[in-house]
């Protein structure tokens, strides 16, 4: 029995694809997207993720955000953009041109892989966030200002929806509320249609903080959400 149980898990272990870590004596390890995210890749030691984004890829519960569990493809889109200048944080601007397009799947489909840490205490939600007035702007919008719900594409859980839309759950509420404010003052920008832009430059700054707060909290978080057919 154990003999079979360690010939199934050995052509398990083969069939892996090489992003895989394996306790192997020669792997190349600058090949894994988890050596990436220990060493900086190219970007060396100062780019290493795991020192802003943490060990479990959770984030720091402020400003820097948790890359585990999010869609590989948005992963690599968004250090496409730090070096595109579609956005223009100059650590990540740094970092990411450093990364090589090889480096950057690898390094993505790594965190994709990590299991969503448990939300991060730091923001307990305040009054605003969670005022029945926010839930309703997330869930429903406001068609008196031709505001879109938030849900629609990031889920009803602020799961995310699909590939392209991502997760709010489980993101710093601070973070959240840096990107939206990003969006309005045109310091981040690229998304299909400019929904982003359009749909942030519809919010006051209050509702910026509040929204922020609400979505950070919501239950959601999880790797790959099922889209509704409305964020296709
Ligand atoms: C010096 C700290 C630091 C290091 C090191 C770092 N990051 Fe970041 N990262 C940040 C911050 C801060 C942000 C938020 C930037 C912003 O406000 O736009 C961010 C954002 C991101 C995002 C966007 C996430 C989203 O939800 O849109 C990705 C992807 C990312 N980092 C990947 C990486 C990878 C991969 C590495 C390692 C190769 C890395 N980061 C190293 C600080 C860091
Ligand atoms: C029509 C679809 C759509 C709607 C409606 C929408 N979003 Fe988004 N949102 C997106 C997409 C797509 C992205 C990713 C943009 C990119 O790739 O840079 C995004 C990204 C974000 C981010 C950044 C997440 C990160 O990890 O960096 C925040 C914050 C956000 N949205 C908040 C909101 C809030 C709050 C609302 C409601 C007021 C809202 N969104 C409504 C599609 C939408």
């Amino acid at each position: 029995m154990k003999g079979a149980a360690a010939a199934a898990a050995l052509a398990l272990a083969i069939a892996l694809p090489a992003a895989c870590t394996l306790p192997q004596e020669e792997s190349a390890f600058e090949q894994t997207g988890e050596l990436i995210a220990l060493s900086g890749g190219d970007a060396g030691a100062q780019g290493a993720c795991v020192i802003c984004h943490g060990l479990a890829g959770e984030g720091d519960g402020e400003l820097v955000p948790r890359l585990a569990g999010l869609d590989p493809g948005y992963a690599v889109r968004q250090l496409e953009f730090f070096s595109g200048g579609q956005r223009r944080h100059p650590q990540m601007v740094w970092i990411a041109d450093r990364l090589s397009w090889d480096a950057r799947q690898k390094v993505a489909s790594y965190y994709a892989a990590l299991p969503v840490p448990a939300l991060q205490p730091a923001w307990p939600p305040d009054e605003a966030a969670c005022a029945p007035a926010t839930a309703r702007l997330y869930h429903l919008g406001d068609r008196s200002r031709g505001l879109a719900a938030c849900a629609t594409c990031h889920g009803l859980q602020g799961e995310g929806v699909g590939r392209g839309n991502p997760p709010l759950a489980d993101q710093p509420a601070a973070y959240l509320a840096q990107q939206l404010n990003a969006w309005r003052n045109g310091q981040r920008y690229g998304d299909a249609r400019g929904v982003m832009t359009h749909v942030s430059r519809l919010l006051s700054d209050a509702e910026v903080t509040a929204l922020a707060g609400y979505s950070s909290v919501l239950r959601g978080a999880s790797a790959y959400p099922a889209p509704p057919a409305a964020c296709l």
